[in-house]
């Protein structure tokens, strides 16, 4: 007699067959500075986005990579680093679904992108998100192919993403698809930027590779990410798995990374989102909000000064 237990089906919140694109979306809410922004990948069961060697297609089956087409045609933009542009030369638009192409954008803060680059052909507009580390040469070349080139202050691991996206959703931008790889993934996380995860998890193990997501700094399993308002999908061999990202609130490492931002004369300062603590310095003239924008007097080390103050109010 077989001696199989039957366990109740564990909660979660949404089991679709096939992928309901709206339920795998959640509640697109931007705000007036910043789009709505969600994480797309497809994994391993070892989470790995590409193998050692950097090979990534096909992770996933056709089906998933069809629910990935159908995001796109969801969003108004879908955004890369410019290391998958350099690695798997995508196109970025909607094939596998009926559905107009999102804004292809590019996070390229020295313009490294191969002029022979798809993503930079005429099938769907792109932008492409720089700081004054480019050449102006260059960036006017691609503004002559009809590429739209957003110069931003840098950021601690390419382009100031606050403040792109800011620009973005000036732009009309309402929703944004990241779809990796994982450098710009761990950026947005870290960050507190993603809305949404969703994550298409394929039947294979590469062992090794790259990791989707890299060091978040967390060191306690209470510290971690986690998604809420789950939705979990079948598509073909492989399992969707979306969900609202939730930071716990006392984390404080992305406003560490902000503050160490206010260190170096001209750059970024601070956001209107994690400026709560910035604020609580009293208005201190040296720091402001949304666009970066340096103002009044204030010299490094006061700058230094007012961080070192804020991290230990925190
Ligand atoms: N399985 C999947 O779903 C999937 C999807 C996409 C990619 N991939 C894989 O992922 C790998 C590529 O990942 P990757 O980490 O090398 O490249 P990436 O995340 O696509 O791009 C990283 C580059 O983007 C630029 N960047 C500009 N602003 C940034 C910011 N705020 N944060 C982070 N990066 C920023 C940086 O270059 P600059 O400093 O020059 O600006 C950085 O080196 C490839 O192997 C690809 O096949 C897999």
């Amino acid at each position: 007699m077989s001696s199989a237990h039957v366990i109740p089906s564990a909660v979660v919140d949404n089991v679709h067959r096939p992928a309901d694109i709206g339920a795998l979306l959640g509640t697109v809410r931007p705000t007036e500075t910043k789009p709505y922004v969600v994480i797309k990948y497809a994994q391993t069961l070892d989470g790995r986005i590409a193998t050692s060697s950097g090979d990534s297609r096909w992770i996933s089956g056709e089906e998933e990579r069809r629910v990935s087409h159908a995001l796109r045609a969801s969003c108004d933009a879908v955004v890369v680093g410019v290391g998958t542009v350099l690695h798997d030369d995508p196109q970025l638009t909607v094939r596998m679904v009926p559905g107009a192409s999102p804004i292809r954008v590019v996070l390229d803060s020295t313009l490294r992108i191969p002029d022979s680059a798809l993503v930079l052909a005429d099938d769907a507009a792109t932008t492409i998100v720089t700081t004054d580390r480019s050449s102006a040469g260059r960036r006017d070349d691609l503004r002559r192919r009809g590429i739209s080139i957003v110069v931003v202050p840098a950021g601690p691991s390419g382009v100031e993403l606050d403040v792109a996206l800011n620009v973005l959703r000036h732009q009309g931008i309402r929703s944004a698809l990241v779809e990796g790889g994982a450098s710009v993934i761990t950026s947005f996380l870290s960050r507190n930027l993603a809305d949404r995860l969703v994550i298409g998890v394929a039947p294979r193990v590469f062992g090794s590779g790259t990791n989707a997501v890299k060091d978040l700094g967390v060191e306690e399993v209470s510290k971690s990410l986690r998604i809420e308002r789950r939705a979990v999908h079948l598509a073909g061999e492989d399992v969707l798995i979306a969900g609202d990202v939730v930071w716990p609130r006392n984390r404080s490492s992305p406003l560490r990374g902000v503050l160490e931002l206010t260190a170096a004369p001209g750059e970024l300062v601070g956001t209107e989102r994690r400026g709560v603590g910035l604020q609580r310095v009293g208005g201190a003239a040296n720091l402001v909000g949304i666009a970066g924008v340096e103002t009044g007097a204030g010299g490094d080390d006061e700058r230094r000064g007012v961080g070192n103050e804020l991290l230990d109010q925190l």
